[in-house]
């Protein structure tokens, strides 16, 4: 979602400001903007209905139109927008001002009463400039301070007017004071000898902190010389801080095009690394698994897009491997579920702020004990779960998850091995086994994404003008035929749809004519062949991912970039190495079709509200 930056430093806070937004900018990139306070004690502001790079050069075209007797002082917030509540517009983006101009605010979150309380506002004189629901805040704080002229005190009554979910930093233009809150959206706060930040994810500041501090639900924390830090109105020690989770070159691009690509090709090193932590070599040689559970008689995975799917990898290999039951609960849907008693609750989330799945949690009843799965430790997620599984898989800027799903599946279906052992619903030398089979995953990873390097343009090309796609997959395919044909609608903007391959015949053959792709994930079940048969009968392009020395039927080739083989996996989680070439044939599609591979339109890496 809206990514907030915020600085008190000695020097200008332009520079940090700008350089903090590019890093954000993948929390949202529908409008940008700063407000620095000079010398005079005014703001500055300059916004945007564009990206960072475009802002930076207005700003610089600012500089040299202003006085040097007012220059910008070294206390300024920025935001990077993903509209929800108001149009795209610069009216719309942040920050947004009080009536006197004196109060700046930046806003992360929705605010639920914002209609009521600016219906009040402007009935006691309140003039707003924009649609959006976060400039009631400005208002707010503005009012409060006409009763009591403390920031501190303001923010707090303002803050406790709101329903909904925040993350702010408010300015006073007059002497510079600063005020962070939160609750229900990410923020940290972070000290370091460049000076106070603050920021939406760690990763925006790592370059200058090495340390942070996350706000919990209900914070409220001035900066200054020493911060004052109160939690549900209650004034606290300062929380102790916490190390930063990776280098600052973690985030770089290096030597690669994109983000995406560094990420898909980091997949490879990113398992090899995690079966490094979790296998355990016992007495008898064989290698084991050292992850575990708590006792369960059901599973139930909670979570939405990327995640849901690596849910459904983990939920099939407990259910094929234990026999256990499982429930597969997209988060946004949970009203309509009921949880049977004994059920534990997994919820999967690489940035682990996903509201639906932190408001999913909410409504269900408090007595399932709940797991994480996440690549953000810190997080809401983590901090709400009983217990917590850490993906491990380095910082993921892309906004397409992919090297986050392929460790969420890892961790999954390791621990869920591991469980089964331990409540005596698998062998140990059955899982030893299993184990070995995934030791071999980042080699079969590699041998996927070479095949995929190979073939996959002169693919891309073959489909570029296919207005739509399907992918089907069977029983542990599945899971990855979903997540093949969400990566392409996500990069490529082209519709697409999976299917069990069975379900073929019963409506979506329909939409099969001349030309028409259908990918089919191959994990080595022999039925899918009538599928094939089905879609080529029509004079559908069909593209096989995996298997080589398929059973599917050997019909003349349309293409021979038609199959992306290399060998095929029977394990009980599917061919996981399948997911590097969908996530190259979706990254190349997009690339042919002159989309912004890291940056898909409408979309935004948090999806911080419902
Ligand atoms: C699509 C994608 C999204 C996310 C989803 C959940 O490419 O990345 O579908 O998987 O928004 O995000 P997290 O895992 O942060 O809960």
């Amino acid at each position: 979602m809206c990514g907030i930056i915020a600085a008190r430093v000695s020097d200008d806070a332009t520079p940090f400001l700008l350089d903090g937004l590019e890093r954000l900018e993948y929390r949202g990139y529908d409008s940008v903007g700063i407000a620095v306070r000079t010398a005079s004690g005014k703001l500055e502001t300059v916004r945007s209905v564009s990206r960072v790079g475009d802002l930076r050069a207005l700003v610089a075209a600012r500089a040299d139109a202003a006085p040097a007797s007012d220059a910008r002082s070294g206390v300024g917030i920025g935001h990077t927008r993903w509209a929800t509540d108001g149009a795209v517009r610069e009216e719309n983006a942040h920050p947004h001002a009080d009536c006197s101009g004196r109060i700046s605010i930046v806003h992360n979150g929705t605010i639920d009463n914002a209609h009521q309380l600016r219906a009040t506002l402007e009935r006691q004189g309140h003039v707003f400039r924009s649609d959006v629901d976060s400039e009631v805040i400005a208002h707010l704080v503005e009012r409060a301070l006409g009763v009591d002229p403390d920031l501190l005190l303001a923010v707090h009554i303002a803050v406790a007017q709101l329903e909904g979910s925040w993350a702010i930093v408010v300015l006073d233009a007059r002497d510079g004071r600063m005020v962070a809150a939160a609750d229900r959206s990410p923020l940290v706060v972070a000290r370091s000898d460049r000076g106070d930040f603050v920021s939406s994810d760690v990763g925006a500041i790592a370059e200058w902190c090495e340390t942070f501090v996350p706000l919990r639900d209900g914070d409220v924390v001035e900066l200054g010389e020493a911060w004052s830090w109160s939690s549900e109105g209650v004034a606290v020690p300062v929380p102790f801080p916490t190390a930063s989770p990776f280098a600052p070159s973690a985030l770089e691009l290096g030597d690669h095009p994109d983000h995406m690509a560094k990420e898909i090709g980091e997949q490879p090193e990113v398992v090899a690394a995690l079966l490094d932590r979790v296998r355990r070599r016992t007495a008898d040689g064989s290698t084991w698994v050292g992850l575990g559970l708590p006792p369960f008689d059901r599973l139930a995975v909670v979570a939405c897009g990327t995640s849901l799917h690596a849910g459904q990898v983990i939920a099939g290999t407990l259910r094929t491997l234990g026999g256990v039951p499982t429930d597969i609960v997209v988060a946004s849907e949970v009203d309509h579920v009921v949880l049977a008693p004994g059920t534990l609750v997994v919820a999967i989330s690489q940035s682990g702020e996903t509201a639906d799945v932190l408001r999913a949690l909410d409504r269900l009843d408090e007595r399932h004990p709940v797991l994480a799965l996440t690549n953000n430790v810190h997080s809401s997620l983590a901090r709400r779960a009983d217990a917590v599984l850490d993906c491990h898989a380095g910082p993921e800027v892309g906004v397409a998850a992919t090297k986050t799903f392929t460790a969420q599946v890892l961790v999954g279906v390791t621990a869920v091995v591991s469980a089964l052992v331990a409540s005596g619903r698998l062998e140990a030398s059955r899982a030893a086994a299993l184990v070995d089979e995934l030791a071999e995953l980042p080699e079969r990873m590699a041998t996927a994404a070479a095949v995929a390097a190979d073939r996959v343009p002169l693919l891309a090309t073959t489909v570029r003008d296919a207005p739509g796609f399907l992918f089907l997959g069977r029983g542990p395919g599945l899971p990855y035929a979903a997540e093949g044909a969400l990566k392409l609608e996500v990069l490529s903007y082209r519709w697409a749809e999976a299917y069990p391959a069975g379900e073929l015949k019963h409506g979506p053959l329909a939409l099969v004519d001349e030309g028409t792709p259908v990918v089919v994930v191959d994990h080595g079940d022999p039925r899918l062949q009538w599928a094939v048969a089905e879609v080529r009968a029509r004079g559908g392009f069909v593209v096989t991912v995996g298997g080589e020395g398929t059973d599917l039927p050997a019909l003349p080739r349309r293409t021979d970039a038609a199959d992306l083989a290399w060998g095929r996996s029977t394990a009980p989680w599917g061919p996981i190495e399948a997911v590097v070439p969908l996530q190259m044939l979706a990254r190349e599609l997009a690339l042919q079709l002159g989309c912004d591979v890291d940056k898909p339109r409408n979309l935004a890496k948090w999806v911080t509200v419902e």
